[in-house]
């Protein structure tokens, strides 16, 4: 699947959140694009490495980046007003399910003022197009299997799956009050690995919760022993299943929708796309498709169910294929050793 190239007067992106795992692949692929990318970042949750690693990949050394908080309205009102923004991409945002349920009011205040902020300096400034970057977590456990975009979104069961919902709703309800406003939200599936040059990727803080992170972490020895969280589930192998799909893959999503919203073709002023490859699998499988891409043997053992874990989600994606003429592509084993040579790069061991 080839991009093509944005030609005649440039227009711009801002990232919001852009020095992270997903917004700093998303940079790369609007760069490349064509797309002028602003980064914006408060750094609260990684460290300036992600936006230096974006410039290395594409040549921009003078990316702008803009250390700033989506809470502070007003810096956020500025942003606008100094900058032509035509779209907005918002990451920004805490994203850690279990430290959600034990701080909801911090994730509440900061996931929903955050975006509130950048709806307003957005319409306020004359940028129209708003992207927002939710998850499969709404679809809860699903009644049936792939989920389209459809399917009822569940109860949340934490509070960081319910700003998401949240932040879903204000964007659909902004679009349907402010006749200048059209809206997308992109519903992640599990996205992993790094971008093939190594240059950028995931970079927990602490022990990782999710399971790709600590399979390399695992591999390469800074954590003793993967555990597989439940084995009797009601799946073929007994554990979970999930639709994992490539980061990079995911990036180029974001630059089929924001082209659609900026070449005025979206058949909704608010659209919401699941965004996945599309395929189960299970975690098992996951971890023997990690020993095989890799060759190394990976120590794990199955330890009890994880409280919270649906059994089994995947996307039906055939909206995004059609209607954003985008298609998840890369192979789960060339994704895991892209998250393997990343690992090796963190550890300076390549
Ligand atoms: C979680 C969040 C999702 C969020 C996503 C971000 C929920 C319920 N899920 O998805 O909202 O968007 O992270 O990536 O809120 N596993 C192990 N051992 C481990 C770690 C995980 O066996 O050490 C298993 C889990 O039980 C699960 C699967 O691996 O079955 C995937 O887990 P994880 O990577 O944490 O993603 P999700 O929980 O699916």
């Amino acid at each position: 699947m080839h991009i093509q190239k944005e030609s005649g007067m440039k227009k711009c992106v801002l990232v919001s959140g852009g020095a992270g795992f997903i917004g700093s692949h998303v940079s790369v692929e609007l760069i490349e694009a064509g797309y002028d990318v602003i980064v914006a970042d408060n750094l609260s949750n990684c460290d300036l490495s992600g936006v230096e690693g974006v410039k290395k990949i594409t040549g921009k050394e003078d990316l702008p980046f803009v250390k700033m908080d989506f809470c502070d309205a007003e810096a956020a009102m500025r942003l606008f007003r100094e900058h032509r923004i035509d779209a907005v991409i918002h990451f920004a945002g805490f994203k850690a399910v279990g430290e959600s349920v034990g701080e909801p009011l911090k994730y509440y205040r900061n996931n929903l003022e955050s975006f509130i902020n950048v709806i307003e300096a957005a319409r306020a400034n004359g940028c129209r197009n708003i992207l927002f970057s939710s998850s499969a977590t709404v679809y809860g456990e699903p009644d049936s299997l792939p989920v389209t975009e459809a399917s009822p979104r569940k109860e949340a069961t934490s509070p960081y799956g319910n700003t998401k919902q949240m932040c879903e709703d204000i964007l659909r309800d902004s679009v349907k009050a402010y006749e200048d406003l059209r809206g997308i939200a992109l519903r992640y599936f599990n996205p992993i690995g790094a971008h093939p040059s190594a240059l950028i990727g995931e970079l927990p803080r602490g022990v990782p919760n999710n399971l790709v992170p600590f399979i390399t972490q695992t591999a390469i020895g800074r954590r003793e022993c993967l555990s597989i969280f439940g084995n009797d589930y009601p799946t073929p192998d007994g554990t979970c299943q999930r639709d994992f799909i490539d980061i990079v893959d995911l990036a180029r999503a974001h630059v089929f929708a924001v082209r659609r919203m900026l070449d005025g073709r979206m058949t909704e002023a608010y659209e919401i796309y699941n965004i996945g490859t599309g395929t189960p699998l299970s975690v098992m499988q996951l971890v023997n498709a990690f020993q095989e891409a890799t060759g190394v043997a990976l120590n794990y053992r199955f330890t009890p169910r994880r409280p919270g874990d649906v059994t089994a989600i995947w996307a039906d994606p055939a909206k995004a294929n059609r209607e954003l003429g985008w298609k998840a592509e890369r192979d789960i084993r060339d994704t895991l050793a892209a998250a393997w040579a990343w690992e090796k790069h963190l550890a300076g061991k390549d």
